[in-house]
């Protein structure tokens, strides 16, 4: 008879004290109105290889980056600096109509660069590229593989001399893991030469350009209006909020049972 009371009782007030208790962390960053969160919470790790698994489809991108081992680089490049990551992303259909020139002949030097091409060694949202459009901005190739960038209102168009292609939507981009879906492989002169041939006159087979390059221009057409801004600054200041919310809530919780 008596357990079951004390039990009520008990867990009632456990109850009031961990509402209590959450309604207080939980206010306390409200009352702060400190925009830059300095004592960041243990740096989030951001899984590369399942970002991409879940998001694209980047299969065939994804299985480059494996069998090349770039994966590990990138991976290192998120996990362990302050500068972080922005990779390039071309979803499988880039991959599949890519005819002139193949990737199947490449060295593995060749793939590997290919594939370390697609990466800058920092972190950059999508309105950062504006200031980037003066001069060739390096990449994780090094050397002569750099890219160029122009902004025209609001969308980011991406230049190698062979590739000329633009983000067409963000799968992520908070600091310091910024992966941006692009509409085609992205191939390097350092590796192709600068002998490019003339962007309309694929002469032998007419067939192919038109019927890939086609559709995928529809579908980013679609979608890059929302370019507008998928996660812009006030966006990730909002999701920090959350977490934080959700981080102290739950040592607050956590602290009452322990
Ligand atoms: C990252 O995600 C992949 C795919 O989900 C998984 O196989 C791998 O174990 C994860 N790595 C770590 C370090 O959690
Ligand atoms: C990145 O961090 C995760 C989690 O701490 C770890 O499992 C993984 O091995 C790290 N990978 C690299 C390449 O540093
Ligand atoms: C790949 O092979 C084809 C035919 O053998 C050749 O014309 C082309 O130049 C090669 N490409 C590279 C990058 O070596
Ligand atoms: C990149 O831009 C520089 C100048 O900003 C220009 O000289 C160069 O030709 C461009 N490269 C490509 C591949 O468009
Ligand atoms: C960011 O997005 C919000 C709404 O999503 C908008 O109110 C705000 O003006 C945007 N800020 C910038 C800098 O674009």
């Amino acid at each position: 008879m008596e357990f079951p009371l004390v039990f009520a009782v008990c867990s009632t007030l456990l109850l009031l004290c961990s509402s209590s208790a959450y309604a207080q962390t939980a206010k306390s960053p409200s009352l702060s109105p400190t925009p830059t969160p300095a004592p960041a919470p243990a740096p989030e790790y951001v899984n590369l290889t399942e970002l991409l698994t879940v998001a694209g489809p980047f299969h065939t991108f994804l299985g480059y980056l494996e069998s090349t081992k770039v994966i590990d680089t990138f991976q290192n490049q998120a996990n362990n600096t302050k500068e972080g990551i922005t990779i390039f992303v071309p979803k499988d259909s880039a991959f599949s109509s890519l005819k002139k020139p193949s990737l199947s002949n490449l060295t593995t030097d060749q793939l590997k660069s290919l594939i370390l091409f697609h990466g800058l060694p920092r972190y950059y949202s999508l309105s950062d590229f504006n200031s980037l459009s003066q001069s060739p901005v390096p990449t994780f190739a090094g050397g002569q593989y750099t890219l160029n960038f122009t902004d025209a209102s609001g969308t980011v168009h991406i230049g190698t001399g062979w590739t000329n292609t633009k983000v067409s939507s963000s799968v992520r981009s908070t600091d310091p893991v910024a992966v941006y879906q692009v509409d085609s492989v992205l191939l390097p002169e350092a590796i192709f030469g600068t002998d490019i041939p003339p962007a309309a006159a694929p002469a032998p087979s007419p067939e192919v350009a038109p019927t890939a390059d086609t559709p995928s221009g529809e579908t980013t057409k679609g979608r890059s209006s929302p370019t507008s801004s998928p996660s812009n600054s006030s966006f990730r200041m909002i999701n920090w909020g959350i977490w934080s919310h959700l981080v102290l809530a739950l040592s607050g919780v956590l602290v009452l049972f322990l």
